[in-house]
């Protein structure tokens, strides 16, 4: 399979591709992940796309498609891509890059959310930076306030969670990203779902509407 999320900040699309990946083995390709990780180690990508991120802007479309299309070279079987494309350019980009290796897309899944309920999710998920294991302090927390408690590490809470920021990242992506709904509903590919559920009933429909996908192509 090879899946799109497209969905505002906050809407759950880290968390469903984390468990995607559990339980069909589809490897998990986040653009937002791999920027982080730019910036940690001060690679060139990664001074180019802090302030940016910092600002809740887009970073430009030419250096996330490179990154992209590397990652791509190395997902030889399933993939979900979470937080690309977010504009027009990117999906024509990815179209591009899909058919070349000749894996079109199967699915663009919209994660649908009202933005005061995403409000307050960002504002209180503590996420660790060396595994991307999230929590969120009123639906999800840890045992141990800010320890993970998997592999006992520090939680932390991202520096563009804070809400001038989320108001700005929600902005863009009114702005930027939501053309992509009418890009991929008549490419016939876009399955809508309703992202206040529960974690495991976003899962579940999620599995159902892809396997659904799958049975019909
Ligand atoms: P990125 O890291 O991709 O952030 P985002 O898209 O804004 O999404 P988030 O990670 O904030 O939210 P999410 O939908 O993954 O939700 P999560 O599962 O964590 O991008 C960051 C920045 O990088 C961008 O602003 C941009 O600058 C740059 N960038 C990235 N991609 C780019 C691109 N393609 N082009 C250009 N620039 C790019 O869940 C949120 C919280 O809610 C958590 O606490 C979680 O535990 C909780 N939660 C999740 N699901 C549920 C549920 N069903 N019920 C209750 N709580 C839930």
């Amino acid at each position: 399979m090879h899946v799109v999320f497209l969905g505002p900040p906050g809407a759950g699309k880290g968390t469903q591709a984390r468990l995607l990946h559990d339980r069909f083995g589809l490897e998990q390709i986040s653009t937002g992940d791999l920027l982080r990780e730019n910036i940690a180690r001060q690679t060139a990508l990664g001074k180019s796309a802090e302030e940016y991120m910092q600002q809740g802007r887009l970073v430009p479309d030419d250096l996330v498609i490179e990154m992209i299309a590397r990652e791509l070279e190395r997902a030889s079987d399933g993939f979900v891509l979470d937080g690309f494309p977010r504009t027009v350019t990117q999906a024509e980009a990815l179209d591009a890059l899909l058919a070349r290796r000749g894996t079109p897309l199967d699915a663009a899944v919209l994660f649908s959310g009202n933005r005061a309920a995403l409000v307050a999710r960002l504002s209180a998920r503590w996420t660790n930076p060396r595994t991307g294991r999230t929590y969120n302090t009123l639906t999800d927390p840890p045992k141990v306030a800010g320890i993970d408690d998997e592999d006992g590490g520090p939680l932390v809470q991202r520096e563009d969670d804070r809400p001038e920021t989320v108001t700005k990242r929600l902005d863009v992506y009114d702005e930027q990203t939501r053309p992509l709904v009418e890009y991929y509903r008549k490419a016939g590919k876009l399955v809508q779902i309703d992202a206040l559920a529960s974690v495991q009933t976003v899962a579940d429909r999620i599995a159902a509407a892809l396997g659904a996908e799958h049975a019909r192509q």
